[in-house]
């Protein structure tokens, strides 16, 4: 079928069913616009693997959405984010957007003492892409990180709340509360779904940032600065690619998206590293 660049699909990859929670940001925020969504589920995690590893999925990710005629890529996962974006930036004739940018630029607008916090993967963390991007937009700001790889397990269960979830929670955070932080960036896909606990035990004088939310926000005004609306669209397409499908999948899945998730096809993604 062919299609004008405005009823051309937003494309959007993560490792796994995490990127869902940045789907269901742009459903929300853009209903009329068509999205593919490739999960990588046969090879997440990306959070522990390394550089290499991340930036060879990252592209044939990216290579799988392109061949569908995409007008826009979002990489929703923060680990590709914070490794594979400028390989990817370079090598493609559309617009690539990450949630890395999007979520620093609200935090450090919004911090009033300076210092920020943020949390990720190992790999996200490692890579320093959200400190980077931070003292770029905002020199002298504060920046203290926290790897907190387990919290990715407790959103996969369901586990958004509860003693074990709060003993976890307050064991990664209560350091960074001791910092003098006034904003907290969510910089992993799977964080929004634990927003409620975090916030119990950062206390209510610490802004959390969302990336998922930003990353929308940042995608609307891209298409609007081409004029790439796809407005008048009364029944968007919404097709969702699996590297693998499991049991789980679906009701974990439907969790992070908000909806019940449908037209889930199973493809093999080229891309271990050269
Ligand atoms: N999607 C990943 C991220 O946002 C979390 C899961 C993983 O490690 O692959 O960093």
């Amino acid at each position: 079928m062919s299609t004008t660049n405005k009823e051309a699909a937003i494309g959007v990859f993560d490792s796994g069913v995490g990127g869902l929670t940045v789907a269901r940001e742009i459903v929300h925020r853009l209903p009329n616009e068509n999205l593919i969504y490739l999960g990588d589920t046969a090879r997440v995690p990306y959070g522990t693997k390394s550089e290499r590893t991340v930036i060879a999925y990252s592209k044939g990710n990216a290579g799988f959405l392109v061949s569908k005629g995409i007008k826009l890529l979002v990489v929703a996962c923060n680990t590709a984010s914070s490794v594979s974006l400028p390989v990817l930036s370079d090598e493609l004739n559309i617009p690539v957007i990450g949630v890395i940018e999007p979520g620093a630029r609200k935090a450090a607008g919004i911090t009033k003492t300076g210092k920020v916090g943020v949390i990720g993967t190992y790999s996200t963390i490692r890579s320093n892409a959200y400190k980077n991007a931070l003292e770029r937009i905002s020199p002298g700001i504060e920046v203290f990180s926290k790897p907190c790889p387990l919290f990715v397990g407790l959103a996969d269960e369901g586990w958004t709340e509860g003693e074990i979830t709060e003993l976890i929670a307050r064991q990664y955070l209560s350091s960074l509360k001791e910092t003098g932080i006034d904003v907290l960036v969510l910089g992993c896909t799977h964080y929004p779904i634990l927003k409620a606990v975090i916030q119990k035990i950062m206390g209510e004088g610490i802004t959390l940032v969302d990336s998922a939310e930003e990353t929308a926000l940042e995608i609307e005004s891209v298409l609007r600065e081409r004029g790439e609306f796809n407005d008048g669209n009364a029944k968007a397409l919404r097709e969702f690619y699996l590297t693998d499908v499991s049991d789980t999948f679906v009701s974990i899945a439907g969790r992070f998206l908000g909806e019940k998730i449908e037209n889930i096809e199973m493809v093999d993604i080229a891309g271990t590293p050269a």
